[in-house]
């Protein structure tokens, strides 16, 4: 499992872990990230259950255990979250944020310790230590109940899905030429995203918000004039087709 700080303020840092080599070859590549204050650190789309030991051993390198309070699912997939019932026993006090539509469906992967915060379809807040961060709806993008993490000190927007790619191999973190890493998204979104009045209503959302990393869960991380580049794609790519 790799990892590397993509931010590190003042308060806080931001690492993100991935390209695991490790991982059996038809489990789908997925990015993990830990937001570190002081105080506390929360892990964003924690990931699978077979990623759960070179997640904690990476998570070591960055942050003590006692002080991972928090956990955030973005949905409910198991790509995303079916690691859960392993960190209720690692971590049974800690928290976990997630879309109130699919607790049902999330206390499947097992959760006896940690308590459901659960989220509502309008978004809301998690503070950690001294941060505030922001969940932003990203409803049917593609998961019927689907949330965004947006960290306004850093300007990162933890965006799930949204801009993910299927990119194969040990690639560099962040996109490079925004031309080339349009053939790795264009299918993953068109088929996994279903609706277009949806993906307008996100974009609408977000262009309210300044954004100087976009970071998916799925392949490369975009920054700067990135950004603006793939909202501008995304805009006119037509949804929910294949
Ligand atoms: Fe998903």
């Amino acid at each position: 499992m790799k990892s590397s700080v993509i931010y590190e303020g003042k308060h806080h840092k931001w690492v993100v872990f991935g390209r695991d080599e490790s991982k059996p070859e038809k489990i789908v590549d997925t990015n993990q990230y830990l937001i570190c204050t002081d105080t506390e650190s929360m892990l964003l789309d924690p990931g699978g259950i077979e990623l759960f030991s070179p997640m904690l051993t990476g998570i070591l390198g960055y942050t003590d255990l006692n002080k991972l309070t928090t956990l955030f699912a973005s949905h409910q997939d198991p790509d995303i979250i079916s690691s859960l019932g392993l960190w209720d026993k690692t971590i049974p006090k800690a928290k976990l944020y997630a879309p109130l539509l699919w607790e049902g469906s999330i206390r499947h992967f097992g959760m006896e310790n940690i308590k459901f915060m659960a989220i509502k379809d309008e978004g809301g807040e998690v503070k950690l230590g001294s941060n505030t961060f922001r969940l932003i709806p990203a409803h049917y993008l593609h998961s019927a109940g689907n949330f965004n993490l947006y960290d306004p000190e850093a300007k990162i927007l933890m965006s799930g899905n949204i801009g993910g790619a299927q990119e194969k191999g040990d690639v560099p973190m962040f996109v490079e030429d925004f031309g080339k890493h349009v053939a790795y998204m264009e299918y993953f979104h068109r088929r996994w995203m279903p609706s277009n009045r949806a993906k307008m209503n996100w974009i609408a959302r977000v262009k309210e918000l300044e954004i100087n990393i976009m970071a998916p869960q799925h392949g490369r991380i975009f920054k700067d004039e990135d950004v603006q580049e793939f909202l501008a794609w995304f805009e006119k790519l037509d949804v929910g087709c294949a």
